[in-house]
C-alpha cells in the first residue's frame, strides 16, 4: 500500500477550484480572481529579450538587486528609506505566504486568520504544525474584525495575525482609524503583523491603507504582481519588511523552497516597472466601472444585498433563497450558465453569501446579472 504523509491527506482541495472544474466552458464566469486583462505589452517584450539576453540562470536567492530596490521605492510613500535588503522576491503571493508561516509559526503556535478568507491561509498554518484560528470579519461592520473579537482569540501561544486588506473575497478595506486599533491590537500582544496586501494598487475610491510605515518593527508585507500587473501565470511576488532581522530569516527559508525566483521574468518585471508604471492605475479604473455595474445590478435583486467595496475584484452579496444554503445556490446558478463561488468555500460564516470576482467585460456582467435574476426568482417561485 502506498504511503502519504498526514499532512498530504489532511490537506483539502479548495471550494473555488472545485466548482471550477466542474463548470464547461460556455459559462460566466465570476469563479476565479484572475483579471482578464494581458500584462502590458513591454512586460512581454522585455521577458522575451532577457533570455534573448542570456538572463536564463540562477539569481541570488533573495533576487535582483535592481528589482528588489526599484520595489522598496514603490513603497516609498507609506515607509521612507528602505532598499533592496528590504524585500525578498518569491515565486508569487502563494509562495511568499507559505514562506512567512514557516518563518514564524512552531508546533503548538497559532495564528489569527480572518474569515471569511482567502483559502490559503488555514491550510498553510497547519502545514508549519500551527492552529489556524479564525476571526469574524462581519457583513454588518463592512468585513472589517472587531477588537474585541480578537481579544477573545488571542493567547500566549498566538505568534502572528494575518490581515489582508483590500480583502479576497469580501473586496474589505481599511481606514486609517481601524488600521491603526489592529496595529495597537497586535502591539498589545506582541504578534507578528502579516499583511497580505497583493491588492494594493486595486483601490477604488479612497487611496490603499497600509501597515507598512507603522511604528512598529513586526511588520511583514506580503506582496505580488499577479494581480496588480495581470501576470498571475508569471507567479512572481514578494516579501517586504523594515525588519532586517525577519528579512534574514524569511531569505534563508526562501531558498529552500524555490532557491530564487525565475531570470528573465525578474528583469522584465523591473523593466515593466520602470516604463509601465501606470498600469496597475488603468486597470483598477477599469474594475472600478465594472464594480460600480455589478453592485448597482446585484442591489436591484430582491433577496440580493451588497455593499460596494473600495479595492479588489471581488463582491461578497448576502443572498438569501429560502430553504437553500451556498453551496446549493451555486450549483442551480452553474446549471443556468454561471460561475461564481459559494461563501462557504471561504469558512463556514461565509453561508448566505456568494463571491463573484468581477474578471469579466461589462456585457457578460450584465448577462450573468440577468441569469442570477431570473435564477432567483424560478428558486423562490419553487420554494
Ligand atoms: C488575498 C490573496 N493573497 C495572495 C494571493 C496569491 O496570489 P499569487 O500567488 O497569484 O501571487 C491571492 C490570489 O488570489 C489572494 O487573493
Amino acid at each position: 500500500m502506498s504511503y502519504f504523509s498526514q499532512r498530504a491527506l489532511n490537506i483539502q482541495p479548495t471550494g473555488v477550484r472545485k466548482m471550477f472544474d466542474m463548470a464547461g466552458d460556455d459559462v460566466i464566469s465570476f469563479g476565479l480572481g484572475e483579471p482578464d486583462f494581458q500584462p502590458p505589452p513591454i512586460a512581454i517584450e522585455a521577458f522575451h529579450q532577457a533570455m534573448l539576453d542570456g538572463k536564463n540562470k540562477y539569481t541570488t536567492t533573495a533576487g535582483l538587486p535592481s528589482l528588489r530596490k526599484k520595489i522598496a521605492e514603490d513603497w516609498e510613500s507609506y515607509q521612507s528609506g528602505m532598499d533592496e535588503n528590504n524585500v525578498c522576491i518569491t515565486m508569487s503571493g502563494t509562495n511568499a505566504l507559505l514562506n512567512v508561516f514557516m518563518t514564524t509559526v512552531d508546533p503548538g503556535k497559532n495564528v489569527l486568520i480572518p474569515e471569511p478568507y482567502f483559502p490559503l491561509y488555514g491550510p498553510d498554518v497547519g502545514l508549519c504544525g500551527g492552529e489556524d484560528r479564525y476571526y469574524p470579519c462581519k457583513f454588518e461592520n463592512e468585513f472589517v474584525p472587531s477588537i474585541s473579537d480578537l481579544e477573545n482569540l488571542v493567547d500566549q501561544n498566538t505568534v502572528a495575525i494575518l490581515y489582508n486588506f483590500p480583502s479576497n473575497p469580501t473586496g474589505g478595506t481599511l481606514n486609517a482609524k481601524q488600521r491603526d486599533d489592529l496595529l495597537e491590537f497586535a502591539k498589545k500582544h506582541d504578534l507578528w503583523i502579516i499583511s497580505d496586501e497583493v491588492y494594493d494598487k486595486i483601490t477604488f475610491d479612497e487611496e490603499h491603507v497600509s501597515f507598512l510605515g507603522c511604528d512598529y518593527d513586526k511588520i511583514i508585507i506580503v506582496g505580488s504582481f499577479s494581480k496588480t500587473y495581470c501576470m498571475t501565470g508569471w507567479r512572481i511576488g514578494y516579501l517586504l519588511s523594515t525588519n532586517l532581522e525577519a528579512m534574514k530569516q524569511l531569505i534563508k527559508i526562501q531558498y529552500y523552497i524555490t532557491a530564487c525566483s525565475n531570470d528573465a521574468m525578474q528583469h522584465a518585471v523591473l523593466k515593466t516597472m520602470e516604463e509601465a508604471g501606470d498600469f496597475p492605475a488603468m486597470v483598477s479604473e477599469k474594475f472600478k466601472i465594472r464594480r460600480d455595474l455589478i453592485v448597482r445590478r446585484l442591489n436591484a435583486i430582491e433577496g440580493v444585498e451588497c455593499h460596494s467595496p473600495k479595492g479588489a475584484i471581488y463582491v461578497f452579496p448576502k443572498v438569501t433563497v429560502p430553504g437553500m444554503n451556498s453551496e446549493e445556490l451555486a450549483l442551480e446558478l452553474l446549471k443556468d450558465g454561471v460561475l461564481c463561488s459559494p461563501g462557504t468555500a471561504f469558512g463556514k460564516s461565509g453561508e448566505g453569501h456568494l463571491r463573484f470576482a468581477y474578471t469579466i467585460g461589462e456585457e457578460d456582467i450584465s448577462k450573468g446579472m440577468d441569469i442570477l435574476e431570473s435564477t432567483l426568482n424560478r428558486l423562490r417561485n419553487e420554494a
